[in-house]
């Protein structure tokens, strides 16, 4: 609004006043009717509005995440009560008019999670599916999948919001004990489970849950799809059996190739380094211990009664104070002697990496190539959470490939001419905690970190500020106690220092073993080509000496001798090693797997049924009776380190 008059220049310029006579807005509120109208939030209705925060925006995504949510609560359950994890999932199209659509043109789903694992009791069954912040991790600093909870009754939120339907829960603790139906929803207002329906019922399974949830939904193959979610968690978990029935009605299975479950990760307290002031003030106070130095050495990790005195001392605060009466400049003066106190390295039995072996095992069997190899890091630590970093790598296209392009004749290149190779980008397979990454990539510390490694090193393609060129697959891993997400649909790693570097280092290990690959098979096979021309001769000169000699030289002895120098001058074994013909392992690259047309080198996995996952078809699948119920359990035992030909090709 102008003023009437212009101020005078003498005088200082004065904010100009709204005219007394302007009319009032009619939507302006008065103080009092704006407080009147202040009112609390309940959670849900919160996620309820901001439902893409929790990974529920396209139909397709939102299916993926309803069946992420479900198995990976299923995985944690499953290792938390020691149990080798097998897990059924069934996605079925939902008919909205009477007619059954085709899968891909299908708006409406049933998921459908079973696992075999402990069950859940009867009274927890409602809030666990009906009320979010609900849940068994997120109050302790132990390695798991899920963290928040929120991830199942988000799922069951989603599903009353697109068909109204509620989630329908079969769960059972023990073979003696009744196997209980509920039919639950959330109360929004309240964030309160509403139950619809109770009951006993008959169920096979000894002991496990079965989830039951209809949603608004799309299924389309491909990346970020149900099933590469499946895929790559069977890669990362190779102790979990995974069924899958598709919407086509087509039965998959991802057999287990590890048969022990991971170590199980201990729960730690937190780091004095982690924690921030207003988390120390809180735990200050809630303590239960009635002195300071008491509550330094129960309520955190690595403080000893000695160490806890010393910080007591230079805080200058006595051991023996209550930790209730530590308030403002007291409560901080001991915050900063904490923080500046040197204090050992969180213990890393926290947590429960996948190991090299873990690793090899799943790449070699969803994954076709030349040559594996996997990298495990020594556990670090962020913001004083510790974590470990994992790495692998899966290069080529398989021998039966390799095989069909070496018998392609190649035309000769002039000088200065460089071949063009049908290369695509390597695909990077980001995991947290063992769980598949599968959105948002570029804002992942471990998408930057495969972006900043130089490829070129080690012999592969790469165009500034791009993944390397060439048929690669590259797996990271990040396992911590607390994985720090960009967002609570838990889709990227945020980039701290500390992850990115031990990213780095993995990959550039990675990296190195492929390099002394690929340089060894080009020099092997140079030589080996070489070999063959002296043989194409060694025949037609042994004869022609025979002849001039009139008959008197022993040939055969001749021929051998030849060969020998033929073998001497073209890298003699070690050609034949690297081209895996000799039967030994891949020497000087340590956790790693060659596959030649010959036979496979290495540290090799023994699968279900001798087949990787990729090759598994109908046929081998009926043949290993396959079934929906759980498998007979195989006695555990030390995964194979063995060396074999490489069946099913
Ligand atoms: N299949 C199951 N078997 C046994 N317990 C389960 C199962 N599913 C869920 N739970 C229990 O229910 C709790 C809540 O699950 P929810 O998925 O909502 O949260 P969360 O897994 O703790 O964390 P996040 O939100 O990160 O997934 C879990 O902490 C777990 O204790
Ligand atoms: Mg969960």
């Amino acid at each position: 609004m102008k003023p009437k008059s212009k101020p005078k220049a003498s005088k200082p310029e004065v904010a100009p006043q709204p005219s007394v006579k302007a009319s009032k807005p009619t939507t302006a509120v008065s103080a009092a009717e704006m407080g009147a109208r202040q009112r609390e939030i309940s959670v849900s209705e919160f996620f309820t509005k901001n439902r893409h925060l929790l990974g529920f925006d396209s139909p397709r995504k939102s299916l993926l995440t309803c069946v992420k949510e479900a198995v990976d609560n299923a995985l944690d359950a499953c290792e938390e009560a020691g149990i080798l994890p097998e897990v059924i999932v069934k996605l079925e199209p939902v008919s909205t008019d009477g007619v059954m659509p085709v899968p891909s043109q299908a708006t409406r789903f049933r998921i459908t999670v079973i696992d075999y694992g402990p069950g859940i009791v009867r009274e927890q069954i409602p809030p666990i599916f009906a009320k979010l912040l609900y849940g068994s991790k997120f109050h302790r600093l132990r390695m798991s999948r899920g963290q928040q909870g929120i991830g199942i009754s988000a799922a069951g939120m989603y599903a009353q919001l697109t068909t109204g339907k509620p989630v329908q829960i079969i769960s059972r603790t023990g073979p003696k004990k009744p196997a209980h139906y509920f039919e639950v929803q959330i109360d929004t207002k309240k964030n309160e489970p509403r139950i619809l329906e109770k009951k006993q019922v008959d169920w096979e399974p000894h002991r496990g849950t079965q989830v039951t949830i209809e949603i608004e939904g799309r299924y389309q193959k491909g990346r970020a799809s149900v099933d590469e979610y499946l895929e790559l968690t069977s890669i990362a978990n190779p102790h979990v059996r995974l069924v899958y029935q598709t919407p086509e009605g087509e039965t998959k299975e991802y057999p287990r190739t590890y048969h022990q479950l991971p170590p199980p990760p201990r729960e730690i307290k937190p780091h004095p380094y982690g924690i921030e002031f207003g988390m120390f003030l809180k735990m200050l106070h809630d303590t239960r211990s009635h002195w300071l130095s008491g509550f330094l050495v129960g309520d955190f990790s690595r403080i000893s009664l000695t160490l806890a005195e010393e910080i007591c001392k230079n805080a200058k605060i006595h051991p023996h104070a209550r930790p209730r009466d530590l308030h403002g400049d007291r409560a901080e003066a001991l915050y900063k002697v904490l923080q500046a106190t040197k204090i050992m390295a969180p213990p890393s039995n926290c947590l429960s990496p996948i190991g090299e072996q873990g690793i090899l095992t799943g790449l070699y069997k969803q994954i076709q190539g030349d040559f594996y190899t996997a990298v495990s890091r020594p556990p670090a630590v962020y913001r004083g959470n510790p974590f470990v970093i994992e790495a692998g790598l899966a290069y080529g296209r398989g021998p039966e490939e390799a095989t069909k392009k070496n018998e392609e004749t190649e035309a000769p290149l002039a000088e200065g001419e460089e071949r063009e190779r049908e290369e695509d980008l390597a695909r990077v397979i980001r995991y947290a905690n063992r769980v598949p990454l599968l959105y948002q990539q570029s804002a992942c510390a471990t998408f930057k970190a495969a972006l900043d490694t130089n490829w070129r090193n080690y012999g592969v393609a790469q165009s500034k500020g791009a993944l390397p060129a060439g048929p690669m697959v590259v797996f990271v891993h990040m396992a911590s106690v607390w994985v720090p997400f960009t967002s609570e649909s838990k889709e990227a790693i945020a980039d701290y220092d500390e992850i990115r570097k031990e990213i780095r280092l993995a990959l550039q290990e990675c990296g190195r073993r492929l390099g002394i690959f690929l340089r060894r098979r080009e020099r092997a096979k140079s030589e080996f080509r070489r070999r063959n021309i002296f043989e194409l001769y060694i025949e037609e000169v042994a004869e022609a000496c025979g002849r001039l000699k009139g008959g008197k030289l022993p040939v055969n002895r001749l021929k051998e001798q030849l060969q020998k120098i033929a073998v001497k001058r073209t890298g003699g074994e070690q050609t034949d090693q690297v081209l895996g013909k000799t039967g030994s392992g891949p020497e000087g690259l340590p956790h790693s797997i060659i596959v030649t047309p010959e036979g496979v080198e290495g540290a090799l996995p023994i699968l279900d049924g001798g087949v990787p996952g990729y090759l598994i078809n109908e046929a081998t699948r009926e043949a290993a009776g396959s079934s929906l119920g759980p498998s007979s359990e195989k006695p555990p035992g030390k995964p194979a380190v063995q060396r074999r030909k490489r069946k099913g090709k």
